[in-house]
């Protein structure tokens, strides 16, 4: 059973529980994934960074386990940097408990330019816990207008902004968060911070952030902020009370860039899970697969200034070459009037997984259907995603099919949507459109 699970353009470790992507970071053209990994088990047990590597987003091979737990804690989401000066490091959390309770601090790993040695800094913690129980998740950036290291981390519900200028001693600058975007519950996780060009070459800055319960979809969900960033603050472009989606889908947390000291565009990488069932997929050997990478570029819209997404001219290259009958790309044009629907059924003709209804002139509403699995009480569910109907023309949509992790984009890639489903066999595979 778990093996047919397994998709082939999405990574996936060959054995063990897999989460978050951390330290994301390309190197001398090779791309660096480390993971959030137990190798010992499916469930999410000490965590570990595990380590794969790949020259084209497509193929990974896993290398051997990067860091382990040591003795202040197991290792939690971080990221990954190089300096001017070429040295790579390492930034996470070091997690454990004390006294019944979480217990978070930031701590610095040395890695050589093969990415196959790691030493963890002997003044570790290099941040100390503050006081909060959530602490976790180091961004680690060189601001290069202000001439210092930042670190962004999860404050509880913000995120917390602090400054170095030798990524040992950070100072605190500033917090962002009460107010803006979507809270829930839970902390505010996995913030990626980094700068981007719109189309006239004017910078601007994209703070991402997680929330593991309460998204668009239910569930975990990861939201952006567009706006400044001066090295100390950040500073939201948009209304608070306006939420922006990296992703509408159930299935796309803990999203984080690759670092690229050639300045190339943003690729992101997400979790293709959701804490509400995350530990009770039906897998076997692994559990966890990570999203497709996608290429981020900002687009003015009505709204303001948004984030589209799109492939990797190699991923989307894969897709058009897979000859496996479950992994595969399709454009879906619908020409659909007022008031008409289409079903879209990705795997056999009884059950689609998608509704699209041209709801007005200039709208089409998207329904989301996933039934019920009696062993995963909360995977069953449908919700709805609005896009914009073209002027002119069909609804465009991208549909990537690999196995069972699904990929939906629209709206110029503005709008993207990333699901799980645990379908029959490939063989039955078939993309079809049902009135
Ligand atoms: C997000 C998260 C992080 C944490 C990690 C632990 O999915 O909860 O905040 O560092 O997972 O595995």
């Amino acid at each position: 059973m778990s093996e047919e699970f397994r998709p082939r353009l999405h990574f996936s470790p060959a054995q063990g529980w897999m989460n978050d992507p951390n330290g994301l970071i390309k190197v001398d053209g090779v791309y660096h994934l480390f993971f959030q990994h137990d190798p010992g088990s499916i469930n999410h047990g000490p965590m570990h960074w595990g380590h794969a590597c790949s020259t084209d987003l497509v193929t990974w091979r896993e290398l051997p386990v990067a860091l382990y737990p040591n003795e202040l804690g197991t290792c939690f989401s971080g990221t990954a940097v190089e300096g001017a000066d070429g040295e790579i490091k390492l930034f996470y959390t070091a997690h454990r408990r004390i006294d019944d309770q979480d217990y978070q601090v930031q701590c610095l790993v040395h890695a050589d330019q093969s990415l196959t040695t790691f030493r963890f800094d002997a003044a570790n913690p290099v941040l100390d816990n503050p006081g909060l129980v959530c602490f976790r998740d180091p961004k680690v950036l060189w601001h290069e207008a202000s001439k210092r290291w930042v670190m962004a981390v999860t404050h509880g519900q913000s995120i917390g902004f602090y400054s170095s200028q030798d990524q040992i001693d950070w100072h605190f600058e500033s917090s962002f968060g009460e107010g803006h975007g979507r809270h829930s519950d839970g902390p505010w996780e996995c913030p990626d911070l980094f700068p981007i060009m719109d189309s006239r070459g004017a910078e601007h800055w994209i703070l991402i952030v997680g929330i593991g319960s309460g998204a668009y979809a239910a569930g975990s969900g990861t939201q952006y902020f567009v706006g400044q960033f001066d090295g100390s603050a950040f500073v939201n472009d948009n209304r608070p009370g306006t939420t922006l989606w990296l992703d509408y889908g159930r299935d796309f947390y803990a999203a984080q860039t690759f670092f690229d000291r050639q300045g190339a565009a943003p690729i992101v990488l997400g979790w293709a899970s959701n804490w509400q069932y995350a530990r009770i997929t039906p897998t076997e050997n692994f559990r966890g697969v990570m999203s497709l990478p996608r290429t981020l570029s900002l687009t003015e819209t009505r709204q303001g200034l948004r984030l589209a997404q799109s492939l990797p001219p190699s991923v989307a290259a894969a897709f058009d070459a897979s000859a496996d009958p479950g992994v595969y790309r399709r454009e879906v044009e619908l020409p659909l009037t007022v008031g008409q629907s289409m079903n879209i059924a990705l795997f056999g003709e009884h059950q689609p997984q998608f509704r699209v209804t041209r709801t007005a002139a200039d709208e089409a509403t998207i329904l989301v259907i996933r039934s019920q699995t009696p062993a995963i009480p909360a995977f069953g569910h449908s919700y709805s995603v609005v896009a914009p109907f073209p002027k002119a023309g069909p609804l465009r949509l991208d549909i990537h099919v690999d196995r069972g992790v699904v990929e939906l984009a629209t709206a110029d890639g503005l709008i993207w949507i990333t699901q799980l489903f645990y379908p029959p066999p490939a063989g039955e595979h078939k993309l079809v459109g049902l009135r």
